[in-house]
């Protein structure tokens, strides 16, 4: 754990506040000690489930840390309550609904309730040029996605930080008594330019793991399905967790969706590279038509040598979110590397499937606008 997340010697970085270059996941797990979701706890969660999410059949929730033992539990009729967030820097994107979507997954086949933090003041911190008027509005925009999705407005608690401090607040000081600056330094790669309340973030991401068995008042098992590149914040928290009398909270850990340029993961901060919830039609038929793919410079070159899916960011698109028929995105990939398919034909098929979701999307999305109140975090 005192280890710098960014270690120069290695071609990508991934910190919880950057994402840089091909990241070796496979790596990723010893580096940070986790465990691979192997194919018996695949087949654990699927006796619970019924079926297994394409996100786990497809090895894009891969890593994990405890899950046996919340598996364990939850056979012995202990549920665990799920936990996630967001950091409302800007409109939700395509990439951000993963985790979500395999949360609501979770939810429903577990029957449990969850957590979901939004963490205005987190970006307000980072980005020196948001405002927390900014970062607040956006927490309150990225709720209507988190209510589109389809969570159990009974079983959803959705914690906005400046509006839930009093609740986060006591237990975040519980946290930040038992975490020293030398830590965070060491795993954030802070230095003595960092802002103070950078410095304490870590502290607030926490808290959520320990609301649950404040409000039951009884230790409560905690998963919290996230971003890989957020491990290092709860690396920090299971350190202190069994100290202040709670469980470590576990952990299932997803890639990170590609861009639509090929390059690292989807990002907010350049827009083409990404599909927001909020686009219109227009927009998505552009920046698919101008996405990256594996197709040869002329139709006639790759009719006869065909293209190559693997570097693909179409493909990628439908693999990592809008394909869920495995045999499908195996079918289209083999299509495209015979020559048979060529990309503006594959294009095409994408887009259909990502103006279809979008749709529906923004229906619920405006339908959220009314249940918001249901689903803020009421103590
Ligand atoms: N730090 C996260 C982000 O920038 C937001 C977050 C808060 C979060 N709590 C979380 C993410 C729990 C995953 C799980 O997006």
């Amino acid at each position: 754990m005192t280890e710098r997340d960014d270690k120069p010697e290695e071609d990508y970085v991934l910190t919880p506040w950057e994402v840089k270059g091909s990241i070796d996941y496979e790596q990723l797990i010893k580096k940070f000690g986790t465990e691979k979701i192997d194919e018996e706890l695949l087949s654990r969660i699927e006796n619970i489930a019924g079926e297994l999410h394409f996100m786990l059949r497809r090895g894009i929730f891969y890593s994990h840390r405890d899950m046996k033992w919340i598996l364990d539990e939850y056979e012995k009729d202990n549920k665990f309550v799920l936990y996630t967030g967001r950091g409302p820097s800007g409109h939700t994107h395509v990439g951000h609904l993963m985790p979500w979507i395999f949360a609501r997954w979770i939810q429903e086949r577990f029957d449990v309730e969850l957590y979901f933090q939004l963490t205005d003041d987190e970006k307000y911190l980072f980005n020196f040029d948001m405002e927390l008027e900014d970062t607040h509005d956006f927490a309150l925009e990225n709720a209507l996605d988190i209510i589109a999705i389809g969570f159990d407005p009974d079983k959803t608690h959705i914690l906005i930080d400046t509006d839930d401090i009093d609740t986060l607040y006591p237990l975040a000081l519980k946290a930040a008594k038992r975490i020293n600056f030398s830590t965070v330094k060491a795993v954030f790669g802070f230095d003595n330019s960092t802002n103070v309340g950078g410095i304490f973030y870590t502290s607030i991401q926490s808290a959520p793991c320990f609301l649950p068995s404040e409000l039951e008042d009884r230790k409560v098992p905690v998963v919290i399905p996230c971003g890989i590149d957020q491990d290092a914040h709860f690396r920090v928290t299971r350190d202190i967790a069994e100290t202040l009398g709670y469980y470590k909270p576990a952990l299932l850990h997803n890639k990170l969706a590609p861009s639509l340029d090929g390059s690292g993961k989807m990002s907010a901060s350049i827009p083409n590279t990404t599909i927001f919830t909020t686009d219109t039609g227009d927009e998505v038929d552009r920046k698919i038509d101008e996405a990256i793919t594996g197709g040869r410079i002329s139709a006639k070159e790759q009719r006869e040598k065909g293209g190559n899916p693997d570097i693909c960011a179409v493909q990628n698109y439908r693999f990592y979110l809008f394909e869920e028929d495995d045999r499908r995105v195996a079918e289209i990939a083999d299509r495209c590397r015979s020559g048979d398919l060529l990309c503006g034909e594959c294009k095409g098929l994408l887009k259909d499937n990502i103006k279809s979701f979008l749709e529906r999307h923004q229906k619920r999305r405006e339908k959220a606008r009314e249940q918001l109140q249901d689903f803020l975090f009421e103590n």
